[in-house]
């Protein structure tokens, strides 16, 4: 068994692992893990991640694969606004594809990625079950129906005049 007195994690996170390492295979509940570490600090950072192995007793690489293969899993924090384009079948049809472009090309940034003012993140999500609304983004707790490419830069600007104020 490890202690947290070396470790950044949490100790939920730590005793957690712990109690992996007790059962078989505790490998096996790399995924699950790094779900914990996520909801506690929004995003995988480098040092989390080293620290999962070094804990779970597996190899940096095998954790790092597992956080970079699942798109789930955010390897940097979410920005203020964490824009999310619902990329499920019917936005999809209905042009969510040249959303997501639009508000990469207006960020500067990729799926995944944060603006360096720390303002906005962008992601693409599965359905979120309002199909009749497509294309559907979220920007935090704001629902955005029927959204065209055009829209984008006017949502942005409006969001960022808000914060001036
Ligand atoms: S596919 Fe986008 S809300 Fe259902």
């Amino acid at each position: 068994m490890c202690t947290n007195k070396k470790y950044t994690l949490s100790d939920e996170i730590v005793d957690y692992i712990n109690e992996c390492l007790s059962k078989e295979h505790p490998e096996s509940y790399l995924i699950a893990i790094l779900h914990k570490v996520q909801g506690i600090y929004g995003f995988l950072s480098e040092i989390h991640l080293d620290e999962v192995a070094h804990l779970l007793q597996v190899p940096t690489a095998n954790v790092y694969g597992v956080a970079t293969f699942y798109h789930y899993f955010r390897l940097k924090p979410r920005g203020q606004f964490a824009i999310s384009v619902c990329m499920g079948t019917a936005c999809f049809v209905k042009g969510a594809d040249s959303v997501l472009t639009s508000f990469k090309s207006e960020l500067g940034i990729d799926m995944g990625e944060t603006t360096s003012d720390g303002l906005f993140s962008l992601e693409g999500t599965r359905c979120i079950g309002v199909c009749a609304l497509a294309p559907v983004v979220t920007i935090n707790d704001r629902v955005y129906s029927n959204v065209v490419s055009q829209q984008v830069s006017q949502i942005l600007n409006e969001i960022k005049a808000a914060e001036r104020v």
